[in-house]
């Protein structure tokens, strides 16, 4: 029969071979946030469109062409995220997390839903990590968040990553830049995308987001954002850099990262990964001081990170994708009077915390061991008719070869010793 249902674009299966590696990385996301102080918060799959259109702008591509939107049966507007800042702040507003202390650290690890052209790294249902910190204005908050993400990556052996950072200052200082951008670019108006041409009246600083070869040209002389910051914008950023480089973090900084999301105000970030070809952003992130208010809170800054999964995971790359937990063992059943005996050997070692396997479908010794092979055992126990008399099994060291007789009543400590 023809199999007529598959994944939807952009969506993938998890299959087993590599969701092991999806766990071991979550472990590890888990543990260190903890170290960091960072508590776990999961919200709902979707949310009230008005919170993305209100949060990450309505002229943002996420907004403007990405969410997956739709009416339920109220005639409510609804969106699977496409975002975790938003829904993070309007749970901290929700369940006022400022009265639970001054500081509020969140991370999460979650799937999110773009509707983007699907491409390698570039998928429609995605997952990320993230954390936010919520309540410092100061920089060593900035640094905390950047330093965090970047020992996060290390544990993860992500290699070869770049730290680009920026300042888009607050508002008045981004006001008077984006005077200088338009006069600037208007009169090479005519050398630019519709796109950017529509972006120059309504929101200049996009453009600095470019990929089109041309137009990146033309900004390689535009003005720098730092010459237009106030004093305490500037001040803020220089504070940033002098933490990183205290704290041993390299970066570099790149004039043009404004970030595709409305809600940045002052540092923003990316980290990425040039092996990865065209998206090779890995992680996004920067300050927002003014999103919880406009959200319905109380003025509130705060700063975070999100990282795509996916994406860690390609430049990972395949060496490190199979790290199983051993031993791995796997109970060879020789004859049928053994049967039995295999079936409570493997009972008990599973009891005992060790990952075991045996045969249910009562297939030859040779077929039982090119599944121990498939299922990367590192051990092969033998249970056979002249073992059984002796009380005793064959376990054999299937990486070395080598190969041991043993009571049956010392096989578990052989494997757990006390
Ligand atoms: P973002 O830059 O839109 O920022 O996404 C962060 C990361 O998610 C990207 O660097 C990328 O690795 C991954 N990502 C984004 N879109 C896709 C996709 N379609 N397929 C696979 N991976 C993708 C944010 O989401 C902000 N909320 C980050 C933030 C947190 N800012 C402050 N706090």
């Amino acid at each position: 029969m023809k199999n007529s249902f598959k994944t939807i674009k952009g969506t993938k299966d998890i299959l087993p071979i590599e969701s092991q590696q999806w766990r071991e990385l979550e472990n590890n996301i888990h543990n260190i946030m903890k170290n960091w102080g960072y508590g776990e918060i999961r919200t709902p799959i979707f949310e009230s469109t008005g919170l993305f259109e209100r949060s990450v702008g309505t002229d943002s591509d996420i907004v403007s062409k990405q969410m997956y939107t739709f009416m339920d049966q109220s005639k409510t507007s609804l969106t699977l995220r496409p975002e975790l800042t938003a829904p993070v702040m309007r749970a901290y507003v929700q369940h006022n997390m400022e009265r639970e202390g001054a500081m509020t650290k969140l991370y999460y690890i979650d799937s999110l839903f773009r509707q983007e052209r699907p491409q390698a790294g570039r998928l429609r249902q995605f997952n990320q990590f993230g954390a936010e910190a919520i309540g410092s204005p100061n920089a060593e908050q900035d640094a905390e968040v950047i330093s965090l993400l970047c020992n996060l990556l290390d544990k993860l052996n992500v290699k070869n990553y770049e730290l680009v950072i920026n300042s888009i200052g607050s508002a008045s200082s981004r006001k008077l830049y984006r005077t200088a951008l338009i006069n600037f670019l208007s009169p090479f108006k005519n050398d630019l995308s519709n796109i950017s041409k529509k972006r120059l009246s309504e929101n200049p600083l996009r453009i600095l987001d470019t990929k089109d070869e041309k137009e990146i040209s033309i900004l390689s002389s535009a003005p720098d954002i730092m010459d237009f910051l106030n004093g305490e914008d500037l001040k803020h950023f220089e504070d940033l850099k002098k933490i990183l480089s205290q704290l041993g973090v390299s970066y570099k900084r790149d004039k043009n990262l404004v970030r595709g999301l409305d809600y940045y105000t002052k540092t923003t970030f990316e980290i990425i990964n040039n092996n990865l070809g065209g998206q090779n952003a890995l992680c996004g992130g920067g300050r927002y001081d003014k999103l919880v208010e406009k959200i319905g809170g109380k003025s509130t800054p705060a700063v975070g990170f999100a990282a795509g999964i996916e994406r860690i995971l390609l430049s990972i790359g395949k060496e490190n994708k199979i790290n199983h937990n051993k031993p791995i063992i796997y109970i060879v059943c020789t004859t049928n009077n053994t049967r039995n005996t295999v079936i409570n050997l493997a009972d008990k070692f599973r009891k005992n915390g060790l990952s075991t396997h045996f045969d249910t479908l009562r297939r030859s010794v040779k077929a039982q061991l090119r599944e121990a092979n498939r299922l990367f055992s590192t051990h092969a126990i033998f249970l056979g008719d002249e073992e059984l008399p002796k009380e005793s099994a064959n376990v054999k060291d299937l990486d070395s070869g080598e190969q041991v007789s043993i009571l049956l009543k010392d096989i578990l400590s052989h494997f757990k010793p006390k």
